[in-house]
């Protein structure tokens, strides 16, 4: 193999650069031409390549983002976007391809690899974790750290004016940025998507807590949970409750930033691992890193398995809440 495509594709996560820089400096260190495409699959389609070298990495370590920049590409959704795409990495003689993100970029990954003999390797970069066969997913931790930080200024407020607040963190489909800030951030309760949630049981929840003595308490809402956002959930309580309340909705301030040393360890961790994986010709994998080790999965297993949140945390909020 001599020449090797790198691209990041759905929503950016803090250590996306950093993992470039890995895959970069590992490529070139194995003799392999590294070749940067820019606004992930819509980049292959476009031909927007950029040959990348040691210096071109200089200085990304620390930044939030992708300088690849990222796109969702609703053209290699299509069989003509996949054969063009096809064509057009034969053509420029890409041999193997990196992507980095969630389970979108590895559909596309798995249709070029079914398509032709491009050989392919995942790797999970996603804020939202929800990617199975990987502890972390890169720009989680630095996610949770980022909402932890808004979640701890907004319970000085609340503290000090005595309000409940309903706090909205990312997380479509799956709740594990909720769940580990809402231990981290001692919350009072977390709705995600993985569990039902009853309102009359929160309702009374909070009456309960406020019965104790306490004067504040902090709702983390998972932005996918069932009962609508924490715009709904928060209408809902005061119909019944007649508290006054706020809302702070976090957004994509948790997707941006400087990503933490774990980000940008794990990071260079498997960019290393993903070049090394396509030098001894491996492909059609994701390599993530499960209980310390570094761990290869089977692409279509990312989307297709589901990964569990810790059962154990979600007993623990109820205890430490009370
Ligand atoms: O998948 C990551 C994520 O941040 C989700 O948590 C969120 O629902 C979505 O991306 C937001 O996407 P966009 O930036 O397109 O609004």
């Amino acid at each position: 193999m001599k020449k090797i495509g790198v691209l990041t594709s759905g929503g950016d996560a803090p250590g996306m650069n950093a993992c470039i820089r890995a895959i970069v400096r590992c490529g070139v260190s194995r003799g392999l031409e590294v070749v940067g495409i820019r606004r992930g699959y819509c980049g292959v389609l476009e031909e927007d390549f950029v040959k990348l070298g040691r210096r071109s990495v200089a200085n990304v370590i620390h930044r939030g983002g992708t300088f690849l920049e990222t796109a969702r590409c609703e053209e290699m959704k299509t069989e003509e976007g996949i054969t063009k795409a096809v064509e057009i990495l034969q053509r420029e003689g890409m041999e193997g391809l990196i992507t980095i993100g969630g389970d979108g970029t590895f559909r596309g990954a798995v249709a070029l690899a079914e398509a032709a003999d491009v050989k392919t390797i995942g790797i999970p970069g996603t804020i939202d974790n929800d990617v199975y066969g990987t502890d972390q997913a890169i720009g989680f931790d630095t996610a949770i750290n980022t909402a932890l930080d808004a979640i701890d200024k907004i319970r000085d407020t609340a503290g000090s004016l005595q309000r409940p607040f309903f706090i909205e963190v990312m997380g479509k489909d799956r709740g594990f940025i909720a769940l580990d800030v809402g231990i981290a951030g001692g919350a009072e309760e977390i709705l995600i998507p993985e569990t039902k949630t009853n309102i009359e049981q929160l309702c009374l929840d909070m009456k309960h807590s406020f019965k104790k003595g306490k004067k504040s308490s902090i709702v983390i809402v998972a932005e996918g949970d069932e009962a609508g956002g924490a715009f709904s959930i928060a209408q809902q309580v005061w119909e019944r409750l007649r508290l006054e309340y706020r809302i702070c909705v976090l957004g994509h301030i948790q997707r941006g930033g400087s990503p933490t040393a774990r980000d940008r360890i794990l990071a260079s961790k498997l960019g290393a691992a993903a070049v090394d994986a396509l030098v001894n010709g491996k492909t059609g994998y994701m390599v993530g890193e499960l209980k310390g080790e570094i761990a290869f999965t089977p692409l279509k297993e990312t989307w297709e398995k589901r990964k569990e949140l810790d059962s154990n945390l979600l007993q623990l909020i109820k205890v430490l809440a009370g």
